[in-house]
């Protein structure tokens, strides 16, 4: 008998809902919050707002995309956490009273396991596979992590940031140059016609496989204040090239602790996954470098990298599979608990 999984997620600014069948997908549907343009940040409030609005339709739309009725769902996939509370709450309490009402177990996922399991999504156009054990390289707005993984259930999280998450350097690097937010995509996209080479900038040198984006941020911030007082077109004259620049030292700074990662636990097997994974140099620097290393490389799909219900359900179908299921008095979590 087939399992239909419908996936949560409203961690942040995005609400999204999908419906696996088994791990293959359905439907994936996500609603983005334009309002937060406007701030150059989100903004806790009025993403939980947001999400209120949102979430009943974008389920909707979600099951009947996949062509099921809710009555065929087997479960009802969630995140806990971690995120922003306002926002997590309106997840959980919807997946809590509709599983109720059709009286189905729930399921609480880790947003940031999730984004490695997206890996295992059966969808036409994915690559194969990861085999175990990997290496994952997870790297969204809020955290840095390089996550061993033995199984969808045994991960350990090898490297980490000790402050600022990849993601947090593109975007506060966008937000100084005054480009709208999200910044990431918009660096990704100037950076193309920028020279990489045109400024430079100091990498941390960090213990083991750990991480550190916030000197980076600094020195960015007062090379461009330096710049501003010579010439105060400085920044418009050359986005691109800070752009350019600026992505390849936070690609240079990644792949670092990863080619040592690997080097460390004997792997070849590696994975990137989160919003930061969708940066099309990353992704070529991670072609570059499985070529010339051997690795085996798995780049999810640009709509599984950033915030997606459908990397939820697929964790949720794991542990359907173990009976391992949450109870109704659980309560959202903000900050990682892995
Ligand atoms: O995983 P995600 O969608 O949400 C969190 O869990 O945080 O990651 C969002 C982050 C943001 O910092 C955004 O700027 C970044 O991913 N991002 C990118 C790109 N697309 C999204 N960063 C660089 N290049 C991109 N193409
Ligand atoms: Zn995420």
């Amino acid at each position: 008998m087939n399992t239909f999984i419908l996936g949560i997620e409203s961690s942040c600014d995005d609400t999204s809902a999908a419906v696996l069948k088994d791990t293959r997908i359905l439907s994936n549907v996500i609603a983005n919050q334009d309002i937060h343009k406007t701030y150059g940040g989100v903004v806790p409030e009025l993403a939980s707002r947001s999400h209120q609005q949102n979430i009943i339709p974008v389920v909707d739309v979600a099951l009947s995309k996949a062509k099921i009725t809710k009555n065929q769902l087997n479960a009802i996939a969630f995140t806990r956490g971690p995120g922003l509370l306002g926002s997590l709450l309106v997840g959980t309490s919807f997946a809590k009273s509709f599983a109720m009402g059709l009286g189905i177990p729930i399921i609480e996922i880790d947003h940031l396991k999730a984004h490695i399991l997206s890996h295992f999504i059966d969808d036409e156009e994915m690559d194969r596979q990861p085999k175990f054990p990997f290496l994952c390289l997870t790297v969204s707005g809020g955290h840095t992590q390089i996550v061993r993984v033995d199984s969808p259930k045994q991960m350990e999280v090898i490297g980490t940031s000790i402050d600022d998450a990849a993601g947090e350097a593109f975007d506060k690097a966008a937000k100084i140059m005054g480009l709208p937010y999200p910044g990431g995509p918009e660096i990704d996209r100037l950076a193309k016609i920028g020279n990489p080479n045109a400024f430079s900038f100091p990498k941390p040198s960090m213990q083991g496989l750990n991480y550190s984006f916030s000197g980076l941020k600094t020195s960015f911030l007062y090379f461009l204040r330096d710049q501003l007082r010579e010439d105060e077109g400085f920044i418009d004259k050359n986005k691109a090239d800070l752009s350019a620049s600026m992505q390849s030292t936070i690609i240079h700074i990644l792949m670092n602790k990863l080619k040592r990662a690997a080097r460390e636990t004997g792997i070849n097997e590696i994975a990137i996954a989160g919003g930061v994974s969708a940066n099309s140099g990353l992704r070529e620097t991670l072609r570059q470098t499985a070529d010339k290393l051997g690795w085996n490389i798995h780049i999810p799909k640009l709509q599984y990298s950033t915030d997606n219900a459908a990397m939820i359900a697929i964790a949720g179908y794991f542990k359907f599979l173990d009976g391992d299921f949450a109870t109704q008095d659980l309560t959202p979590y903000s900050k990682s608990r892995f």
